[in-house]
């Protein structure tokens, strides 16, 4: 194989209660990225997609051809590579967008060097990646988009990533107003000191979520999704928010929050066709206020970043 193409989903971290600890990937959007090896001996970004002009062709700074050159200098290669991106997703959006290209790239270079590493082994290239886009290397969006699914990282150093269960249906409605938040500004608002009697409430409700996950208890999920120490402070970004959640609530989601950094804001759904609804109501409600907003519909995608048929 000389050539592949790759999709990566969009993911939405920490999920309310478990910020950069939380996470679940979506079917759609996402970005793709097509690869392939060449003779140059060099990797190069060859042509960028959807961003507006604003990803850099230097190697060395656009974060995908930064972690696949980080992935060839572990495994002691020097490959030419040429990465064609395709961004199909908002930047400053709340759902991953750095982390799926990123994720892309690598599980493209990793199927054309014929798989040296595994998906878990390929994460801390990822997390890379992350670090370069906004100066954290937090593996919440990185994870679930590697290796699908509802994702926790129990622990950072030494990295321990556990693949939770999802009942059967659970369901996300999406909706992104049209502003852009920065995470590293989103991340630099949030208080370092907490007092502990939220840290209780929240270790209390991220213990709860994983429990409802495990025992399919999809009210105890929603009663968990409560976050008393990031969402205050973050919400104030977000158009809306308090009127969104009010609305998510009354049109039967299990739980409302802040889909990464935001500003798109997520509920979490029994039913497919709860999440829809859902959707639509919040949706309408920007609209109305005269905010621009894009709105998306899936199921937990169990499967995360994909092989995808097409050539360039
Ligand atoms: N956990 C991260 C944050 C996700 O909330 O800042 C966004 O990249």
């Amino acid at each position: 194989m000389d050539s592949v193409r790759v999709f990566a989903p969009a993911s939405v971290a920490n999920v309310s209660c478990g910020y950069d600890v939380l996470g679940f990937a979506v079917h759609h959007p996402g970005d793709e990225v097509f690869m392939s090896l060449n003779s140059s001996g060099r990797v190069s970004l060859d042509l960028i997609e959807g961003d507006d002009g604003r990803l850099p062709y230097d190697p060395a700074k656009n974060t995908v051809s930064a972690v696949v050159f980080s992935l060839l200098k572990s495994l002691g290669i020097e490959q030419g590579i040429g990465i064609k991106l395709y961004k199909k997703m908002p930047f400053g959006s709340g759902l991953g967008s750095s982390s799926a290209s990123a994720v892309a790239g690598l599980l493209a270079a990793n199927e054309l060097l014929g798989r040296p590493k595994t998906r878990m082994q390929l994460l801390p290239f990822a997390m890379e990646g992350e670090k370069l886009a906004c100066g954290n290397a937090h593996a919440d969006n990185v994870a679930p988009a590697l290796l699908g699914g509802m994702v926790l990282i129990r622990s950072y150093d030494p990295l321990d990533v556990i693949s939770l269960p999802v009942p059967e249906g659970l369901s996300c409605a999406l909706v992104y107003p049209h502003v852009e938040i920065p995470t590293l500004a989103a991340r630099q608002i949030i208080r370092t000191n907490i007092p502990m009697t939220s840290a209780i409430r929240q270790w209390g409700n991220v213990g709860g979520f994983i429990a409802g996950l495990f025992t399919n208890d999809n009210d105890l999920i929603g009663r968990s999704m409560e976050d008393v120490i990031v969402e205050p402070v973050r919400k104030m970004l977000i158009p809306h928010f308090d009127e969104m959640r009010e609305l998510a609530m009354e049109n039967k989601a299990l739980g409302f929050g802040i889909s990464g950094s935001g500003p798109t804001v997520f509920a979490l759904c029994s039913t497919r066709e709860t999440a829809r609804s859902v959707a639509c109501v919040l949706d309408a409600r920007l609209k109305d206020n005269g905010i621009g907003s894009t709105c998306y519909v899936s199921q937990i995608n169990m499967e995360g970043a994909r092989v995808v048929d097409g050539s360039d």
